[in-house]
């Protein structure tokens, strides 16, 4: 139980990769604020499964790309628990378009939720932070670094390699109090999953050296090992079966 004590805010907590690092930093002892946009019975359901487990943690519903919205998530955090020690930034959404058909509105949904959420969390963070320690880990993507950029979803594969470029500066920023660091998942087998054919699995499989995808409860442990580990930050962890190599 190493984080006995600490509070975790982990976003977009109500399933996927959030809802299994809201499980396994309640199971190393954090109490865990659970957050959401849009259905706050998915969020309560990760809570409710946190407790039965016999850990600590409780739902707050807040839109984490909107300024005011971040502060009420980190206030009511403050009442529920105490100051947040542990910011997992994951909330993120993928919205595929052709460049060509790309609009300001969708160059800027793309890094509000992607980018901008990050920013005002971990400002609001950094600023409880502050004299007492903490950490900040983002979530980022094989598809922020270099060329691995995605066709169809260039404003998301952009905002991560912002967020990327955002963690190392960060860590500069906020070193000594508070280290900042990011997982940099592969392909996960989350519930976009459950929509892509057969087919596009194998096209995936075939470009992954490991040839297999990745749970949402083993790219958790890498979240809990940035937690745990002190001599960390400004570290982005490639966590993608291999997929970064490139298979020449
Ligand atoms: N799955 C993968 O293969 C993969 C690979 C690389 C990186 N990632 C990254 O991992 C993170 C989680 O991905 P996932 O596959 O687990 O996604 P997911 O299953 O769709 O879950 C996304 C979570 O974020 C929440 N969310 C979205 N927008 C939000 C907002 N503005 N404010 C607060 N919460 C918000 C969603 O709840 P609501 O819909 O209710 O808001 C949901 O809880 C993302 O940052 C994603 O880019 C995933």
């Amino acid at each position: 139980m190493t984080l006995s004590g600490q509070v975790a805010l982990v976003t977009g907590s109500s399933r996927g990769i959030g809802r299994a690092v809201a499980a396994a930093l309640a199971a190393r002892g954090a109490r865990v604020v659970v957050n959401s946009r849009t259905d706050p019975a998915e969020g309560e359901a990760v809570v409710q499964e946190i407790i039965r487990a016999g850990g600590d943690a409780a739902y707050v519903r807040a839109d984490v790309a909107v300024e005011d919205q971040v502060e009420t998530l980190f206030d009511r955090a403050e009442t529920l628990f105490g100051p947040v020690g542990i910011l997992v930034n994951n909330a993120g959404v993928t919205e595929s378009m052709p460049f060509a058909e790309t609009t300001a509105d969708y160059w800027q949904r793309s890094m509000n939720v992607n980018f901008l959420s990050t920013v005002l969390c971990s400002r609001r963070a950094a600023a409880a932070m502050a004299g007492r320690g903490g950490t900040i880990i983002n979530t980022s993507s094989i598809r922020g670094f270099d060329a691995n950029g995605r066709e169809g979803i260039m404003g998301y594969s952009a905002a991560k390699a912002a967020l990327n470029n955002f963690t190392r500066t960060l860590a500069k920023e906020l070193a000594p109090q508070v280290r900042v660091n990011a997982v940099a998942p592969g392909f996960v087998a989350t519930s976009y999953m459950d929509r892509v054919s057969e087919e596009q699995k194998r096209q995936w499989l075939d470009v992954i050296p490991l040839r297999r995808f990745i749970t949402a409860e083993e790219i958790a442990g890498v979240f809990v090992f940035l937690a745990e580990t002190p001599f960390l930050t400004g570290t982005i962890i490639n966590a993608d079966a291999g997929f970064t190599l490139g298979r020449g």
